[in-house]
């Protein structure tokens, strides 16, 4: 069964991630990505952006900066009680909790007495220039959208955009969480892939239940099962303080059912708000109708993250009893990552049968170099075939190519697929081609 101790030992192990500045003790809720995770991470990327702006018609995209003006989150009510936690300290163990994790006003850690819960605001100060005084105090961006709201205009007249539209952003967010925690799911630095949709208001209702359809479909589509995530229905009392309506996607993560995507009617909240607080007009004109009004915006909102934190546990599996027949006794067990082989970090793994053999070795290589400019490849020569299978089953390379004794008579390799272990003999020539359909 999946754990976050499992996965979090895979990703350590294998490169996907590991705790922020650990040679120093670590850094509280901040994670780097090793090779195997930013590989895992810009293909979840490129899918979300080939998903808006390749396969939906009139999104654009943006990439706006970290940094802007603090007047920014005073508009949008970042800076009020709508972007605060409760937060609540055990009076004996001194440990921080968000005032919704504390039952019965007893630590969870200790048992120990609670403090009365203050609101705490998650917005991340820094100083922008050489004097450090409220003159000079901005925030890193708590979410990328208000980036695009403040672009509104820039866009709408740059590209011509005619309601209904979407603008598309992926970037990096900061929250200063009181507790972070699970592992890479609340931290404190993540990204964010945000796509607003600026709509009439009599059209909201329904552009936020097609929006709503379409997100589900991408998980489904990219291998999470229809029983592993679901919809929740947010109501008034939880809702984001921008929010009309709220659906949360949630997925069945070991440690419960947790939000990974918000999809979000933010009526006129944002760009009504910031024609307020900067005095430019960000309504909407249409030429057709000659009605003048300000767009509804349609949001969903997903954590690279998270995301990838449910495609790791959806794809996680344990075998027992040898299946890659490196495994000394039928009780041990052979972890099988079965990423979508869009998400997998690595694409093809090239493995001489032998690495004494030069001859099967030069072969390798050569196919290594020729399909390294296609595709995400790695070469592995070290240890028997069976373990090296089983390193690349471990980290969800869909297919394996190997050089054996008859490579070198009749120029033919293997093509293995990691989750049948069915293999088959092609010719070299053919590997690029052979590949390219396989991963279509
Ligand atoms: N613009 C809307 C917005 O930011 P949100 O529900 O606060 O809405 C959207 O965040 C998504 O961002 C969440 O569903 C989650 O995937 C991700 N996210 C939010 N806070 C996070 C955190 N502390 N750590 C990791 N991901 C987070």
């Amino acid at each position: 069964m999946v754990t976050l101790d499992k996965i979090f030992s895979l990703c350590k192990r294998r490169g996907f991630i590991f705790p922020s500045s650990e040679i120093y003790g670590g850094f509280g809720g901040v994670y780097d990505f090793g090779p195997l995770g930013v590989e895992m991470k810009n293909n979840i990327k490129r899918l979300w952006w080939d998903e808006m702006i390749k396969f939906h018609e009139n999104i654009v995209g943006i990439d706006a900066a970290i940094l802007m003006s603090p007047k920014i989150w005073e508009a949008s009510g970042h800076l009020t009680a709508g972007f605060a936690d409760e937060l609540v300290e055990c009076k004996n163990c001194h440990k921080r909790f968000r005032g919704d994790e504390v039952k019965d006003l007893k630590c969870p850690e200790c048992g120990g007495e609670i403090t009365k819960s203050r609101k705490f605001n998650l917005m991340m100060k820094t100083f922008v220039g050489p004097v450090e005084d409220k003159s000079t105090l901005t925030y890193l961006r708590a979410e990328t959208c208000q980036g695009i709201y403040v672009n509104f205009n820039n866009v709408l007249s740059s590209m011509r955009m005619k309601i209904p539209f979407g603008i598309a952003q992926i970037g990096k967010a900061f929250r200063n969480e009181i507790n972070p925690k699970d592992f890479i799911f609340r931290t404190r630095e993540f990204e964010q892939m945000e796509m607003q949709w600026f709509c009439h208001p009599k059209n909201a209702d329904n552009f936020f239940d097609f929006w709503r359809d379409e997100r589900i479909k991408w998980y489904y589509s990219l291998g999470i099962k229809k029983d592993e995530i679901r919809f929740k229905e947010v109501d008034s009392s939880e809702r984001a303080h921008y929010a009309k309506r709220q659906v949360d996607i949630e997925y069945k993560f070991p440690f419960g059912w947790k939000e990974i995507e918000g999809i979000h009617n933010r009526g006129d909240w944002d760009l009504s708000n910031h024609s307020k607080h900067s005095r430019q007009d960000l309504m909407y004109f249409d030429q057709k109708t000659r009605e003048k009004y300000f767009p509804y915006v349609i949001e969903t909102s997903v954590g690279v993250e998270r995301s990838l934190f449910a495609f790791l546990c959806a794809a996680y599996q344990e075998i027992k009893g040898g299946r890659t027949k490196t495994t000394k006794s039928s009780k041990d067990v052979e972890i099988l990552l079965k990423l979508d082989k869009k998400i997998s970090p690595f694409k093809v793994a090239i493995l001489p049968l032998v690495k004494n053999k030069p001859g099967l070795t030069k072969i390798a290589k050569e196919i290594y170099q020729k399909l390294k400019l296609n595709f995400m490849v790695i070469y592995d020569e070290v240890g028997t075939i069976g373990r090296r299978y089983r390193r690349q089953d471990e980290i969800g390379t869909p297919y394996a190519i190997t050089c054996d004794f008859e490579t070198l008579k009749d120029n033919t390799v293997t093509i293995r697929d990691r989750d049948t272990m069915e293999q088959k003999r092609i010719n070299i020539n053919e590997v690029n081609e052979e590949i390219n359909k396989l991963l279509k």
